[in-house]
Parts: structure tokens; C-alpha cells; sequence
């Protein structure tokens, strides 16, 4: 098996971090979230994102998914450093439907693409686990960008988190491998 390199903190100033920051092109991956370390890295960008930056959360946007053991986590990386995450877990019936949540990148790290390797992940991840179909509630200004990966928008628009969202999905077994 390979080795995995550690992830490097984006909230811990360091010399990689600031080379990162300077890179136009960074080596973006997405990866499974196997260590504690990485983990608590994945929660940290979900709270800097939701809880601090977009304020749809007050506190904490944990919820019982991430205590009950159901849910998958992603974490996304510039050149080795943390910079997005995303979650995912199977919903009723178990397996063939999964939703998506969580996704986010950390602001200073958006628009060189690691946005897309993020959710690609999660399809792919739930198509390895026999999903058929995965599900979101996107916010409105995303629609497009999720469109480009292939999800279609289902009905109409509907307060989700206290802002309107658009549902959307896509079928993770057609869109496994792009
Ligand atoms: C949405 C988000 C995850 C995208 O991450 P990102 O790493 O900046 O996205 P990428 O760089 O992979 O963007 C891929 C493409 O989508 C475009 N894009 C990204 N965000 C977009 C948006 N909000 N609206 C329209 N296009 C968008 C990019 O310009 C890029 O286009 P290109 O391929 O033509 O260059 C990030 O903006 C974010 O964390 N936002 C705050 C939290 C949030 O809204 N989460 C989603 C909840 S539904």
C-alpha cells in the first residue's frame, strides 16, 4: 500500500502553508478521511465555513451523523495542506440513496479547483458502496457548479439551514469514474 503523507494544517502558519498560498497551481486531492488527525482537520474547515464564514450554523454544525458513526468524510488538500471538505452517508433505503453534505473550501484557497475532486469523491465513494443515487440541498449560487458535474436539479427550490437550497442529484453509477 502507499504511504499516505501527513496533511499539513491550514491554520498553523508555517512555511508550507505559505508556499501553498503563493502556488497558482497546487496539487489539489481529495482522499478519505482515515485519521483522527485528519478528521478533526475535515470538522475544523467545516466549522470555519458554515459556522463562521456563511453563519448557518451558531456553535457548531455537528449533528448526530457525525456521533452515530453513519456518515463518510472527505478531506481535500492544496499541495498537502487541508483546504476542503465534504461529507457523505447512505439514507433510507440504506445504500442505494446517499446524500451529500458539508462541502466546503476554505476561502483562500477557492477557485484553483478543489471544489470539484471534493464532490467527485463522494460519488465515486458512494458508487463503490453500491449507491445508485446521491443527494444534496445546494445553495442556490452552487446550482451551476454542480450542474457542471453532472447533477440535475429535482423540483423547486426550498428553505434548507435557514436558506433557500435547490435540490439536486445525480446518479453515482453513471458518474463514478468521471
Ligand atoms: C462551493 C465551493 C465548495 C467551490 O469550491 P472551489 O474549490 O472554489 O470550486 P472549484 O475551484 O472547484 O470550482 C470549479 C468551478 O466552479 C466554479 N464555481 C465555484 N464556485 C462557484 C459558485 N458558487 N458559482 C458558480 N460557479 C462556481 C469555479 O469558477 C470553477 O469554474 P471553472 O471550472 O470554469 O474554472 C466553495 O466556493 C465554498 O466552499 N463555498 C462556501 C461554502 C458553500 O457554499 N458550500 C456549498 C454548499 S451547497
Amino acid at each position: 500500500m502507499m504511504p499516505v503523507s501527513p496533511v499539513v494544517s491550514p491554520f498553523v502558519r508555517s512555511s508550507d502553508l505559505d508556499r501553498v498560498l503563493a502556488a497558482r497551481s497546487p496539487d489539489l486531492v481529495a482522499r478519505l478521511v482515515a485519521l483522527p488527525e485528519e478528521l478533526e482537520l475535515h470538522l475544523r474547515i467545516r466549522h470555519e465555513v458554515f459556522v463562521g464564514e456563511q453563519a448557518i450554523f451558531a456553535g457548531t454544525d455537528r449533528d448526530a451523523l457525525d456521533i452515530d458513526g453513519t456518515a463518510l468524510y472527505i478531506l481535500g488538500t492544496c499541495d498537502g495542506v487541508a483546504a476542503g471538505a465534504v461529507r457523505l452517508y447512505p439514507v433510507d433505503p440504506p445504500e442505494l440513496t446517499w446524500q451529500g453534505d458539508r462541502l466546503a473550501v476554505l476561502p483562500a484557497f477557492r477557485a484553483h479547483g478543489l471544489g470539484k475532486p471534493l464532490v467527485r469523491l463522494a460519488v465515486r465513494t458512494a458508487a463503490l458502496r453500491g449507491g445508485r443515487v446521491m443527494r444534496a440541498h445546494i445553495q442556490l449560487a452552487n446550482v451551476r457548479f454542480f450542474q457542471r458535474l453532472g447533477w440535475e436539479a429535482v423540483g423547486e427550490p426550498e428553505p434548507y439551514c435557514g436558506l433557500p437550497h435547490q435540490g439536486m442529484e445525480i446518479d453515482v453509477q453513471a458518474h463514478a469514474w468521471d
